[in-house]
């Protein structure tokens, strides 16, 4: 249903743009909203008065208007709840892929924080060419953009190689997608935003050398997977891991160091109601590194290390009422006291701990066992799992935490 929905169409400069004003007249009624950005080209294919007459609404085509008055990209971006570019150049997909912001159209994409769709057409050779593929490609692994001949759901014959998608088929297509997205609301953390941890950190020595530890990662990224499936959208702050099938609706950001995790962070952290650190953090790195390799001494090597931030400790200061803080604790003695410490001292609302005595448990390997303390001193014991089926038990410990 597409009743009621507010859409930025933007066209650029393809024969294509043809089809946009069929485009706009289905929209329209199909009872949404429309306005159209064009690109300056895009003037030269269909003359702006075909998409105001039938979108009933002025055409955006520069920043200023011919009496003077600014179009306000940012404005027009807040405005949408979605944005549909077609015909997308290669051009235009060229420089969306880069972040160029030289005309109106590029400059909304950029504020836009609603799910940006876009139908490509261009020739075959164009379609094909490596540049083209490669952009298309970028733009696939952001997170707002749908390429729809390449989501399945239109099979990319439509497209022909290069050939915009007809504007029925748009129109199906995003009906359909409004729709998933109303059915995602129903699921327990739908709406909600998550920040997770993941792997170890690697404190340089050298150009060639780390402190490092044997995390994998695969905690880490099975609950962010787990989050995503009860509905939270996902952002993951990992370390150096060899995972690569993540699933694609979570938001990466690759870091090295403690440090660089820490920055990352404390970024994210503002706009999460779920903030999960299963990342094996070094807590310590070399006071300097090295600008050359270093080299084999005779009398040996004695490195000078000092404490990284400890990042859990910042948010926990940072974190503000309606914010869920959770950490883990990887212990090898006195266990529960260690950890109930450890929730306390860094203002935390549960911990989740892994004892070294538990075999099948910790970082590398596939399972894991765990124990949940919360604030009240309450423990959940829970058996020895796959990591995949323990994000199950955390996720859902989380979802039980929102509802109270
Ligand atoms: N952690 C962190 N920053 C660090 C070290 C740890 O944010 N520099 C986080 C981890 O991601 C984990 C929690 O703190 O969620 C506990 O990590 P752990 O290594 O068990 O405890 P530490 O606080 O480092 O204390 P210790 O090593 O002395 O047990």
């Amino acid at each position: 249903m597409l009743q009621g929905k507010k859409i930025l169409l933007g066209i650029t400069g393809s024969i294509a743009a043809y089809k946009a004003a069929v485009l706009v007249r289905l929209l329209v009624k199909a009872g949404a909203e429309v306005k159209v950005i064009m690109t300056p080209s895009a003037k030269d294919f269909v003359a702006p008065l075909t998409y105001s007459t039938l979108s009933k609404h002025p055409v955006y085509i520069d920043f200023s208007t011919p009496d003077g008055k600014w179009n306000n990209h940012v404005e027009l971006a807040n405005w949408a709840d979605m944005m549909v570019i077609a015909p997308a150049s290669a051009n235009t997909i060229a420089k969306m892929a880069t972040g160029l912001c030289d005309n109106l159209l590029l400059a909304t994409y950029l504020s836009a924080s609603c799910p940006v769709y876009i139908a490509p057409a261009m020739d075959r050779e164009m379609y094909t060419h490596l540049s083209t593929k490669a952009n298309l490609e970028r733009l696939k692994s952001y997170k707002n953009i749908v390429i729809p001949a390449e989501d399945g759901e239109l099979a990319s014959g439509l497209f022909g190689e290069g050939r915009m998608a007809e504007p029925e088929h748009i129109i199906d297509f995003l009906s359909k997608r409004d729709n998933q997205k109303k059915n995602d609301k129903k699921l327990p953390l739908s709406g909600k935003k998550a920040l997770v941890t993941a792997g170890p950190t690697y404190e340089a020595i050298d150009p060639v050398r780390f402190i490092g530890n044997f995390s994998s990662g695969k905690m880490g990224i099975a609950i962010a997977e787990r989050l995503v499936s009860e509905g939270a959208s996902v952002t993951l702050v990992h370390g150096p891991i060899h995972i690569t099938n993540i699933n694609p609706a979570i938001k990466l950001i690759g870091v090295t160091s403690a440090q660089e995790m820490h920055d990352a962070c404390v970024k994210e952290f503002t706009k999460a109601d779920i903030t999960i650190m299963s990342a094996a953090v070094a807590d310590f790195r070399p006071i300097t590194k090295a600008i050359e390799k270093i080299k084999k001494a005779d009398a040996g090597l004695t490195l000078k290390l000092v404490h990284t931030p400890d990042i859990l400790t910042e948010l926990g200061k940072k974190k503000k009422a309606g914010q869920l803080l959770i950490g883990f604790a990887l212990e090898t003695n006195n266990e529960q006291k260690n950890a109930a410490e450890k929730l306390k001292k860094k203002n935390l609302d549960a911990i989740v701990l892994n004892s070294t005595h538990n075999k099948g448990a910790g970082p590398g390997g596939d399972t894991n066992k765990i124990t949940i303390i919360d604030r009240n001193n309450k423990t959940i014991n829970f058996e020895l799992k796959l990591k995949t089926e323990v994000a199950k038990d955390i996720v859902n410990y989380i979802a039980s935490c929102l509802k109270k």
